[in-house]
């Protein structure tokens, strides 16, 4: 079992009072989130970052235990977390993913695409291993608190539309990677962006919300709010709709996640109410929104091939190898072509990734 620190500070009862400190583990540290965690963890002396991990930025110093490169289960078996925060981008964060659902580690879930191509077998593992799953992302983090004050019937996630809402089809032939990472309201990592201008990232989150709330797609709407001040909303049996609001600023719900089930104070502007604007997303211009659904629908391994034909196709949009507008072709092509069986085990899905990834012409 993980070990838990406890440390005498001031936990809000009074000073004096022992408090149990949350030993995390960071991975992704260099990350957009990475470094918004490392500020909440830091500022919150009920945390203590125990453990930090990058690709290929050196973190030395950064916590007691840190890694760049090699195998991140390896790096939590050592450092025993009560909390892993999954802030790595794409498949690779699968195998941490994975290691905090089977021993029931809290995990505190950025890393989307995980859960996006694991699915079943992320909810399984959640199953064996009891711990809790708390999403990152802002708009399933939102949901998650409106779910706790019952089992919503359907959900509602709101997207910004990204950089190009509102644009035609012809007028995104021609846009630049510097154009698409230009996102309105969000200042995130490169892959991230470029999923928000082309609405996949939306799509992920789609299926995200299916896996997290245990909800058929129909019951999972999609508008487009430009400034990203409600997050999501729930829908109840009894007709109350509740929806959770809020600056966009990630602080808040990498926070939540770090600290749940108690809320931690956080240096954020109140919200100042204003007019709220939400429309239909265009589905006809922006394609990787209904593909997700497709994917999602379809079930078995499409999730994941969904996940990994976008991966390979944002590298190479970002690499300007491929125009905006053939993100969504591959992608779609790939779909066609994979079959989509279910994973039995961990060996399968990482081969229906490889196969998916194969199987782009830009790869
Ligand atoms: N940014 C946001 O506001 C936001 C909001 C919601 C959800 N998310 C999700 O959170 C995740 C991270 O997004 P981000 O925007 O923070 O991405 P990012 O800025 O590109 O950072 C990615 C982080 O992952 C690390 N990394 C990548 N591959 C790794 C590997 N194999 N082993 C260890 N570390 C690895 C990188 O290390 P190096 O620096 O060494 O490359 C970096 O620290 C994504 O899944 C994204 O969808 C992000």
């Amino acid at each position: 079992m993980p070990a838990t620190g406890i440390r005498r500070g001031w936990t809000g009862a009074g000073p004096g009072t022992l408090a149990r400190v949350k030993r995390i583990a960071l991975l992704g540290a260099t990350g957009s989130i990475g470094r918004q965690a490392i500020e909440v963890i830091r500022a919150d002396p009920e945390l203590e970052l125990v453990a930090a991990a990058s690709r290929s930025t050196a973190i030395d110093g950064l916590a007691p235990l840190t890694q760049t490169g090699g195998d991140l289960t390896e790096l939590l078996d050592r450092a025993e977390p009560d909390v892993v925060l999954n802030a790595v981008v794409g498949f690779a964060g699968l195998a941490p993913t994975m290691w905090a659902l089977e021993h029931g580690v809290s995990l505190a879930l950025a890393n989307k695409e995980s859960l996006v191509a694991a699915g079943e077998l992320a909810l399984r593992a959640r199953e064996r291993g009891g711990g809790d799953l708390v999403p990152v992302d802002s708009e399933h983090s939102a949901l998650f608190q409106c779910a706790r004050l019952g089992e919503p019937e359907s959900v509602v996630l709101t997207a910004s539309g990204g950089p190009f809402r509102g644009r035609t089809r012809d007028e995104l032939a021609d846009v630049t990677p510097e154009e698409a990472l230009a996102h309105p309201t969000w200042s995130m990592g490169p892959k991230i962006t470029i999923d928000s201008a082309t609405l996949a990232n939306k799509g992920l989150e789609v299926i995200e919300a299916h896996f997290l709330f245990g909800l058929d797609y129909d019951r999972i709407e999609v508008v487009i709010h430009p400034t990203s001040i409600v997050h999501g909303l729930a829908r109840f049996r009894d007709g109350a709709a509740i929806a959770h609001l809020g600056n966009p600023d990630m602080r808040v719900p990498i926070s939540y996640a770090l600290t749940y089930p108690d809320r931690a104070p956080l240096p954020v502007p109140p919200l100042e109410l204003g007019t709220l604007e939400f429309h239909e997303p265009d589905a006809d211009t922006f394609r990787m929104l209904p593909l997700a659904r497709l994917a999602g629908e379809r079930g078995g391994t499409y999730p994941c091939a969904y996940n990994a034909a976008n991966e390979v196709a944002v590298q190479a949009f970002l690499e300007r190898r491929i125009g905006f507008l053939e993100l969504p072709a591959l992608v779609e092509d790939v779909l066609g072509r994979v079959d989509g069986a279910p994973a039995r085990d961990l060996a399968e899905l990482v081969e229906a990734d490889r196969r998916a990834r194969s199987l782009v012409p830009v790869a």
